[in-house]
């Protein structure tokens, strides 16, 4: 049966809420997605700029806490209201949330058994009150979806893969499905089957920095006026400088196998100033500066499936806000060669909104009975539910 569901989600570039309205049927293999109406909702600039200081450690009494929490709340509960003018009424939103914190599991990225310390388990926090979704827009809200992933010992990400596997698998294609949001994550999915079993092993992971180092380098760089390099058009002018990637990638999470995730305590502020004081050496312009750090974005996507996949992807699907980035996206064609670079629209899945509709299916899969992580995946002992539900009172 048919069900009209909203996925939200706003990632770790703090950009805005992507709000997907979808209209869903079947279950897992012959899931089916129809986007009724996609859009983005930037954040008002104050509670961006508070998110964003939390990300960098800023401390917070429980009282501004709770207030945050409500208040992101309140803008998600909002976007959900608003795409859903001139559109059917949605019985469910799946919500993400807005992160402020993920500490991987354990030092390794290595899945911990079940008995690990709780300090070697994950731990990742996402703000936006459901209860209080679910009052605001009168419908069954789910939310808190990586809490049990982790739990179980996995990383609680990527949690999007089951889904790219659902949507996007190929029957002669080996594809990777790359999201590149303020961090990067990709599923690696093998050529199908006749019957919709992969031909190998389904893999995913974070692989680092997507758009946050860009994002924040040209907001410094550009003395506060920009907030991103649109279309790579400002990186496009420089040359990178090879020499300081290679010694980037030497990094411990670039070498560390999957299972891993990571976000902006990694890659944050504190590794932006790394990096300038390494290009300081360098002579290097503004612009040279950006393609530098576009080039570690598109070498360590690069390394990472030269690394960790069974062999080369034949398709590369591109998605999320970073698939605008025409000269990233010409450096990952160049770093990957042979394999084609595509926008997982060339696959007849909205690349904008990808990430939203997915949590708009992981809602409809909890609700359903479904478990919704990729043990493979994420490293968790075994598939669990994902999600909390709220309910409407
Ligand atoms: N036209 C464009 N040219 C270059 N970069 C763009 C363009 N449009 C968006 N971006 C980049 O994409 C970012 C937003 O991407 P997106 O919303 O997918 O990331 P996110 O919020 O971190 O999501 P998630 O964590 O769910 O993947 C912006 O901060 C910007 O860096
Ligand atoms: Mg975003």
């Amino acid at each position: 049966m048919k069900q009209y569901v909203i996925g939200l989600i706003s990632g770790t570039s703090v950009d805005g809420i992507d709000a997907a309205l979808v209209e869903l049927s079947g279950s897992t293999q012959d899931l089916r997605v129809a986007l009724l109406a996609g859009a983005t909702y930037p954040y008002p600039e104050a509670l961006r700029s508070q998110i964003l200081s939390v990300c960098e450690g800023a401390a917070l009494t429980m009282t501004e806490f709770a207030q945050l929490d409500e208040a992101i709340a309140q803008v998600f509960a909002q976007a959900a209201i608003a795409i859903q003018a001139g559109q059917p009424t949605a019985t469910l939103i799946g919500s993400h949330g807005q992160t402020v914190f993920h500490r991987p599991p354990g030092s390794t990225g290595e899945s911990q058994s079940l008995s690990a310390l709780p300090s070697q388990l994950g731990y990742s926090l996402q703000l936006g009150r459901g209860a209080l979704m679910a009052h605001l827009t009168g419908i069954t809200t789910i939310n808190n979806f990586r809490a049990a992933d982790i739990a179980a010992g996995g990383q609680g990400a990527p949690l999007v893969s089951p889904v790219d596997v659902c949507l996007l698998s190929h029957p002669i294609y080996h594809r990777c499905v790359q999201n590149i949001g303020g961090i990067g994550n990709v599923t690696f999915l093998p050529a199908i089957d006749s019957e919709f079993r992969q031909t190998k092993p389904i893999l995913g992971w974070d692989t680092g920095p997507g758009n946050a180092l860009l994002d924040l380098a040209v907001h410094r760089l550009s003395q506060g006026k920009l907030t991103f390099d649109r279309n790579g058009d400002w990186a496009a002018q420089g040359t990178p400088c090879q020499m300081l990637v290679q010694q980037w990638l030497q990094q411990d999470y670039f070498q560390q196998p999957p299972p891993k995730s990571t976000g902006r305590e990694l890659f944050g502020e504190a590794y932006l100033e790394t990096c300038l004081a390494d290009a300081a050496s360098h002579t290097l312009a503004p612009a040279d500066i950006l393609a530098t750090l576009t080039e570690l974005t598109a070498a360590s996507i690069a390394q990472s499936y030269d690394a960790f996949l069974p062999q080369r992807p034949d398709q590369v699907l591109l998605c999320g806000g970073g698939s605008h980035n025409l000269y990233l996206k010409q450096r990952i064609q160049a770093n990957l060669d042979q394999a084609v670079v595509l926008t997982t629209d060339e696959a007849g899945l909205n690349s904008d909104f990808k990430e939203a509709i997915a949590f708009a299916v992981l809602a409809y899969w909890r609700n359903c009975g479904i478990p919704g992580n990729l043990p493979e995946v994420t490293g968790a002992q075994k598939s669990v539910l994902l999600g909390d539900i709220h309910l409407v009172s």
